[in-house]
């Protein structure tokens, strides 16, 4: 019998928490992403056959891969007698807070509800991701799989039942997104995080996602700028990066609209309203983290859409 087709779907790196949404606020990126084909199998279950771009640093257990995990949980909702066999090509560095884990799982999902040709909604589909999530650093929080299924600027009002809502993304947003060389496991950073915080803290929280909502509904990038302040997560995770508070504070004295982590770090971005000035801070950002001893790389991007398929269609 002739192979099933290769169905291939990407998935964007993504940048959650934006500063006060810790969990439930995320955007899709419009450069780099993971790569995962998927395709029909006779045989029930998931398989994942391959990886590739992790320097071998990744399960290929079904259920340890977050790309399998992610399919498995899809199957089991939505088509229980399939098989999916797949193949996964890290293009987002592990650990690095760009939602490497997130990305792997909704391309996967993507991919496999392509080939099974069942065609589920966004919600579904985020759903499974989760899943993924779970086993990558358990906890199964939405906030970069909901961007990287969606694309844009997500945010996520609840998780029982899941609710995503798509916000407007401001007109000139432009990120310089840095990843210094030293990752960090999200495991180890949400462990680090107080389980109980002083009352004016979540006050002041919840007034700056608030205002960041009305920034971008405003399209005022000033206004968001000013909304861009976690006092929950980034005091916590600040020492578990070195060189981010001095990056932060040469972003912000260089005019950055904002800076902070990405995610659970060590990815560190600086917001701007050109592709120039973005370029500016994103040297500032590879001299303070080569100064601090950690060099890695960084680039400037946008907003972009969410996965996709990216192979021919199937006839
Ligand atoms: N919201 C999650 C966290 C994102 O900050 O732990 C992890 O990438």
């Amino acid at each position: 019998m002739a192979p099933h087709p290769w169905i291939e779907a990407f998935a964007p790196a993504t940048v959650s928490n934006l500063g006060p949404g810790f969990d439930c606020l995320g955007l899709a990126l419009r450069g780099p992403g993971d790569t995962v084909r998927a395709r029909t199998a006779d045989v029930p279950g998931v398989r994942l056959l391959r990886v590739s771009g992790d320097a071998g640093k990744l399960p290929l257990a079904s259920d340890r891969n977050t790309a399998a995990v992610a399919v498995q949980q899809l199957l089991r909702h939505h088509a229980p007698e399939a098989g999916i066999e797949l193949e996964l090509t890290k293009g987002l560095p592990l650990g690095s807070g760009l939602g490497s884990s997130g990305a792997s799982a909704c391309a996967a999902v993507v991919a496999a509800d392509a080939a099974l040709g069942l065609n589920l909604g966004a919600t579904h589909l985020i759903e499974a991701a989760r899943e993924g999530e779970r086993v990558a650093c358990g906890a199964a929080h939405p906030d970069n799989v909901a961007p990287a299924i969606l694309g844009g600027l997500v945010l996520i009002p609840s998780l029982h039942p899941l609710r995503v809502v798509a916000l407007p993304v401001p007109t000139d947003l432009w990120l310089a997104v840095y990843t210094p060389g030293h990752p960090v496991a999200t495991e180890q950073a949400r462990a680090i995080l107080p389980h109980n915080y002083p009352l004016p803290t979540v006050v002041h929280q919840a007034a700056r996602l608030g205002l960041l909502v009305h920034a971008l509904h405003t399209d005022d990038l000033a206004l968001l700028g000013e909304a861009m302040v976690d006092e929950v997560a980034e005091p916590a995770r600040a020492g578990l990066i070195p060189g981010f508070l001095a990056a932060k504070a040469a972003c912000l004295e260089a005019g950055a609209v904002a800076c902070t982590i990405s995610g659970a770090g060590p990815s560190t971005f600086a917001i701007a309203p050109s592709r120039e000035r973005a370029t500016a801070l994103l040297e500032i950002l590879e001299e303070c983290f080569t100064g601090a001893g950690v060099a890695g790389r960084g680039h400037v991007d946008t907003v972009g859409p969410g996965a996709r398929v990216v192979s021919a269609p199937l006839h």
